[in-house]
């Protein structure tokens, strides 16, 4: 797979994709990763890439023509462009699960505090995504999450290929409680059935732990 950020602070993702996993499987080749810079596309001698709102109004809007150069640039057949908004459709483990398995090429698009020209979205862009019901400074921090989300998934990334199965969502549920050595720490021992060997025991009390956490933290996605 093949991922291109646009932003006007490109070197936020290379830094936080350059570490650990996502960094290993960039190193190991299992995916491409390119983040770039809008302003390389801007042709004024100020190299401008936001202007005022027509209408009036606060804030700077994006422009039209860098973030077209750019995209027609990168874009190759077949691939999506998404655009980092929080007023795009929630970000799920299943929108991670189809990016991963369905998409070659993906070009990802990063609005700062401002607002983007719509006919950007309205003529380039595939998806609008959010990560959450608030507002962050910079979009390339949301798609450095949505960009980490996709790539755990691709194959061999992780290295043991049962752990992005059994985990928090991947079932519907969430994650249930791990425990390691010591057996007791401060006073507290792990449960009693994970010591025993019991495999259908412990899956059935893993499973009802999920269960109870998943009522109590996230009752919504029980509904
Ligand atoms: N840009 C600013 N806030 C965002 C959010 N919650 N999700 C995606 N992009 C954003």
């Amino acid at each position: 797979m093949r991922i291109d950020i646009l932003s006007l602070f490109p070197q936020i993702a290379t830094a936080a994709l350059a570490e650990s996993i996502i960094g290993r499987a960039q190193q190991r080749a299992l995916v491409e990763i390119h983040a770039h810079n809008i302003r390389d596309w801007a042709r004024d001698k100020h190299r401008t890439t936001d202007d005022t709102p027509y209408g009036g109004g606060q804030g700077m809007v994006m422009k039209c023509e860098p973030i077209f150069e750019a995209i027609t640039a990168l874009r190759s057949e077949g691939c999506k462009v998404a655009f980092m908004t929080p007023a795009g459709a929630p970000f799920k483990q299943t929108t991670a699960q189809r990016f991963a398995s369905e998409c070659k090429h993906l070009i990802i698009l990063c609005g700062h505090y401002e607002g983007v020209d719509q006919r950007v979205i309205d003529q380039l862009v595939d998806e609008e995504i959010s990560i959450g019901d608030y507002v962050l400074t910079n979009g390339v921090i949301a798609a450095v999450v949505v960009v980490d989300a996709i790539v755990r998934l691709l194959p061999e990334v992780l290295g043991d290929a049962t752990s992005a199965v059994e985990e928090s969502f991947a079932g519907g549920l969430l994650e249930f409680p791990q425990y390691t050595r010591p057996v007791e720490f401060e006073g507290v021992r792990v449960p009693e059935i994970l010591l025993g060997g019991n495999h259908a025991a412990i899956a059935k009390w893993r499973q009802e732990q999920s269960l109870g956490k998943t009522r109590r933290a996230r009752p919504d996605l029980l509904a």
